[in-house]
């Protein structure tokens, strides 16, 4: 009795935000400045729209990848998993984690943050690679939706890959600011707003590494070529006017 009257309350609550936001006209304040993630919300907002819509036949098939170390002979399979989207939430992380806590508790996976800031969901879903968690549901049922880890990497287990290279090639653009001087007045560095302008679109990397996984040039040589990633934050430091500084300073 109190479960339902939770899960009433609950759907009363979503109708009540989804009837706010339609009446917005899909305006996202909080995303201003953010075309990219203006465009997701509105593709979850559809999605959850899509689920509410269809009332039937809401079974929904998850093809995912598994491989096991404790089995090392079995060869990697695709295994189906259905899941009922008019119980489930609207990100794909969602129904994994729907299956995990309910039907198979030995699917793995990394998750943590489950809004796109950690960076640890990353796999390929249906053919691209992507953050699970900000990733919506394809709600179309006739299709099945495909899950397989990073390609290119070594699995340890079904969609966890190994990631050692990645965070050591990370680690050998020594990703931090380098200075000689102390601060001036001793107060801390200090930017002006053109300076860091110029950190946008670098600074944002979550190191989820799905560009680098899916660069043809790391498939082929990932112990010499350093990767998207890597490169991206290794620009990002130094177009930072305190590194510039630095050089300078060290150039005299
Ligand atoms: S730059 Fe690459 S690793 Fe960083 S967030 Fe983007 S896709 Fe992920
Ligand atoms: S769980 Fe953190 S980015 Fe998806």
């Amino acid at each position: 009795m109190a479960r339902k009257m939770v899960k009433d309350g609950y759907r009363k609550l979503a109708d009540s935000i989804s009837s706010k936001m339609e009446s917005k006209n899909r305006d996202f304040p909080i995303l201003k400045g953010h075309p990219a993630a203006q465009d997701n919300a509105e593709k979850v907002l559809q999605s959850n729209e899509d689920v509410k819509r269809k009332t039937q036949n809401l079974m929904k098939e998850f093809k995912i990848y598994r491989w096991s170390p404790e089995d090392p002979t079995r060869k990697p399979f695709l295994q189906s998993y259905f899941v009922n989207l008019a119980d489930c939430g609207p990100m794909v992380l969602d129904a994994l984690q729907k299956i995990k806590s309910e039907e198979d508790s030995t699917l793995s996976y990394r998750r943590s943050c489950r809004e796109g800031i950690c960076g640890s969901c990353s796999m390929n879903i249906d053919g691209t690679n992507t953050v699970a968690c900000l990733k919506p549901i394809d709600t179309d049922v006739k299709n099945p939706t495909v899950i397989t880890p990073l390609p290119h990497m070594y699995v340890i287990k079904d969609l966890v890959v190994d990631l050692t290279n990645f965070y050591q090639q990370y680690r050998s653009i020594e990703p931090w600011l380098k200075t000689k001087k102390p601060p001036p007045e001793g107060r801390e560095f200090r930017q002006s707003a053109a300076e860091r302008k110029r950190l946008d679109g670098l600074y944002e990397c979550i190191l989820c590494a799905c560009c680098t996984t899916s660069c043809p040039s790391y498939w082929w040589n990932p112990e010499q070529f350093l990767g998207p990633a890597a490169l991206i934050n290794a620009y990002r430091w130094i177009s930072d006017r305190w590194f510039r500084f630095f050089v300078f300073e060290k150039q005299n």
